[in-house]
């Protein structure tokens, strides 16, 4: 599908049910859900392109669930009450789905096979497998070290090693997945990230029952963020009742939107303010971005606030080490305010983008130079001159975050702006463009004949 939208707007008005829910936050309910006992409620969960394959993944492990519109209703089965699956898994495009269920099907000593679409297989994976088997997982990659993954059935009772490891990359996958496995060792697990990653799966499983400490250690390397885990015994976690927050990564596309369309003012309601999520806001904020946090409140164990956002001038500025991890979905439409603001932006110690669901500094660099934007290409970064944008066609590689940052980008360039593939916003934001349209954006959509 191509998406083509012209320059202008304003956007003008408040932004509510149209947000989707949190993405990793539905991923965790889902799953968390059916290694519960007894059923969960979650509300405003994300029905899109990345989740969908997760419900169908926990059905073929045994567990029953139900989608009512946005409202999913999940029969957990405990640990100990998954099948086997009949055949592979398939994780579609979501590493989200594959990593966490990793880390689960180990705590529940399953035969299983992991998989997803060929984007999903160039993914490294030999970050968790190398941590789980130090705890006794039977598991293995393809020789590249991505998947396929195939788990072992392992007798339940005995347990696995508790792991002591420290996370080379901060990684909230990661830690999750080494979290979940944790819940069928023998004791404590105890990780040190390099960074503070969202930190949903603690807060989560907190609220069904399992004991955390967190703490944060100086090393000679800097900050260390050390989580301690001790799985409740017996192993029941008991079920989810929630609403699920808005998605700061989703919402990061309508805030930038706002503020580089002249004359645009937006309210977004209900979005989550976890602190590993809004390192956007505040790398804005240092440009000058005219953003207010309001209604602060907690709901569902996480922070949760209104934004209003109106149209600013913005100013380069520099991004690197913790604030890296706590946008590091956002560099995409990042940089486009990076290209539309006075003067010159650089972004170090982000190596990490280009590992995600394309590389994210080489196609993002090379897709923004097309439409005008001077960027110069970082082993860990870049760094882009600002000014304006031209306008013109470009491609979004399969990846979702890349196109909707182009599209947001088509607001504020001199001429319209074509996105080729773009049917794959579908993945984390179904209904972007009409959401943009209802705003005030001129755009039409046109499918290859
Ligand atoms: C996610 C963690 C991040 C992020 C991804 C979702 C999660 O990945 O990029 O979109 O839900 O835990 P990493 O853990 O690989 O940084």
């Amino acid at each position: 599908m191509k998406l083509i939208i012209d320059p202008g707007g304003p956007l003008l008005g408040v932004v509510d049910a149209d947000l989707p829910g949190d993405k990793s936050i539905s991923h965790r309910a889902a799953l968390f859900a059916a290694l519960a006992t007894g059923t969960s409620r979650i509300e405003n969960f994300q029905v899109s392109g990345v989740t969908r394959p997760l419900l169908r993944a926990l059905t073929a492990l045994g567990v029953r669930n139900r989608l009512d519109g946005h409202s999913l209703t999940v029969e957990g089965k405990g640990l100990s009450g998954l099948s086997s699956p009949a055949s592979t898994i398939d994780c579609g495009n979501s590493a989200t789905s594959l990593r966490l269920l990793a880390g689960a099907l180990a705590a529940a000593g399953i035969d299983a096979k992991l998989d997803g679409s060929s984007g999903l297989r160039q993914r490294p994976m030999q970050r968790i497998v190398e941590p789980l088997r130090q705890m006794g997982v039977p598991i293995k990659a393809s020789p590249s070290g991505t998947a396929p993954l195939r788990l072992s059935a392992r007798p339940t009772s005995s347990p696995l090693t508790p792991l002591h490891y420290t996370l080379p990359v901060a990684s909230a996958q990661v830690s999750s997945c080494l979290l979940l496995a944790g819940l069928g060792a023998a004791g404590t697990t105890i990780l040190k990230e390099p960074g503070p990653s969202r930190d949903h799966t603690v807060r989560m499983l907190t609220s069904m029952g399992v004991r955390f400490t967190s703490r944060q250690e100086t090393s000679p390397n800097g900050n260390e963020y050390v989580i301690e885990m001790t799985p409740p015994r017996p192993m029941v976690l008991s079920p989810l009742a929630m609403t699920i927050p808005g998605d700061p990564s989703a919402a990061a596309f309508l805030i930038v939107a706002a503020l580089i369309t002249p004359g645009s003012a937006l309210t977004i309601n209900n979005i989550c303010l976890n602190p590993g999520r809004t390192g956007l806001v505040d790398a804005l904020h240092s440009m000058g971005a005219a953003i207010t946090v309001n209604n602060l409140h907690t709901s569902a164990g996480e922070p949760v606030g209104d934004l209003s956002v109106s149209a600013s001038v913005l100013h380069g500025t520099e991004v690197s080490g913790e604030l890296v991890v706590r946008m590091i979905d956002e560099f995409p439409i990042f940089a486009v305010a990076a290209a539309l603001a006075m003067g010159t932006t650089i972004v170090r110690d982000a190596a990490e983008l280009r590992l995600k669901e394309s590389d994210r500094i080489a196609l993002l660099a090379a897709e923004m130079r097309l439409l005008g934007a001077e960027v110069e290409e970082h082993a860990d970064g870049f760094t882009i001159n600002g000014g304006t944008l031209r306008g013109g066609s470009v491609q979004s590689h399969g990846d979702h975050r890349l196109a909707m940052a182009l599209a947001v980008a088509g607001l504020a360039a001199e001429t319209s702006v074509l996105i080729q593939g773009a049917e794959c916003m579908d993945e984390s934001f179904p209904g972007f463009s009409r959401v943009l349209q209802k705003l005030g954006a001129s755009l039409r959509t046109e499918e290859p004949n």
